[in-house]
């Protein structure tokens, strides 16, 4: 039934879709407008996919925009659902699943993050080396789907070391400071107590988000490279006074931008 219905939201877009990419991004909170920079650009809203989720969140625009980054085709897909908008795990991954059968193999993921570790300050990009997920629910509860992975899967590369290494070396080349840190996932939609966010720091994480984690696990499952970027929109809670979100400064949105486009030309 559900590989009925992604197959369906699959044969959707390629009836829409010029490319056939191989490279997927998920574009989280304030960065819609990388899809400005694909040449060629087809966009197809979600709500004209059949299954497709559409997020109800601010800032994300809900739609799949298909097209060419220095040549190479891309498919980026501008918003992503939520788990605290009330969508299941597997309507979250849905997207990720279609993406697998679309001949994506190495997905992009962004969001923002409050920070954790001490050492950062708001405004600083994360490359996230790993994840600690604190809710049991998952994308890959029920039955099995074998064409795209085996049950029982390895998390211990989810975010590929060698996409992590292209981007340490991106970014110096760049002059890009980029932390890499753990990403903890939170349901939401409230911010963590300064007591979640003391146990979370204590069990070794340098950020907090709300997404990404259901993705990243269908993608994995489903055998795709992964690499992940978070934005450090604030500090964690009770670091400061109370909890001041930033809105994406122009400088990480280009540095942003850059990080993502170099790797691109390189893979
Ligand atoms: N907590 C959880 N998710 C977030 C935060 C936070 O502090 N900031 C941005 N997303």
């Amino acid at each position: 039934m559900l590989m009925q219905k992604l197959t369906q939201a699959a044969e959707c877009i390629k009836k829409k879709i010029a490319v056939r990419p191989e490279i997927a991004l998920i574009l989280g909170t304030g960065l819609g407008s990388f899809a400005e920079l694909l040449e060629d650009a087809v966009t197809v809203p979600y709500s004209e996919i059949p299954g497709f989720p559409v997020s109800t969140a601010p800032y994300h625009k809900g739609q799949l925009v298909a097209g060419r980054l220095g040549g190479k085709p891309v498919v980026v897909l501008q918003g992503r659902v939520h788990y605290y908008e009330g969508y299941s795990m597997q309507e979250i991954a849905f997207p990720v699943w279609v993406l697998k059968l679309l001949g994506v193999t190495t997905l992009f993921v962004t969001n923002a993050v409050g920070a954790i570790n001490l050492d950062y300050r708001v405004g600083d990009l994360m490359m996230i080396s790993d994840h600690i997920k604190f809710f049991n629910d998952t994308p890959l509860r029920g039955e099995n789907i074998d064409e795209f992975g085996p049950r029982f899967f390895d998390m211990s590369k989810a975010y590929t070391p060698a996409l992590r290494e292209l981007a340490r070396k991106k970014a110096e080349a760049l002059s890009i400071p980029l932390k890499e840190g753990v990403y903890a996932y939170m349901s939401g939609p409230n911010y963590e107590t300064p007591a979640e966010i003391r146990m979370l720091r204590t069990l070794g994480a340098d950020a907090v988000g709300m997404s990404t984690v259901p993705e990243v696990l269908a993608a994995v499952h489903g055998g795709m490279r992964v690499f992940g970027l978070s934005f450090c929109t604030n500090m964690a809670a009770g670091i400061e006074k109370e909890i001041q979100h930033l809105d994406f400064t122009k400088v990480a949105v280009d540095h942003f931008k850059a990080l993502i486009c170099a790797m691109i030309a390189e893979i």
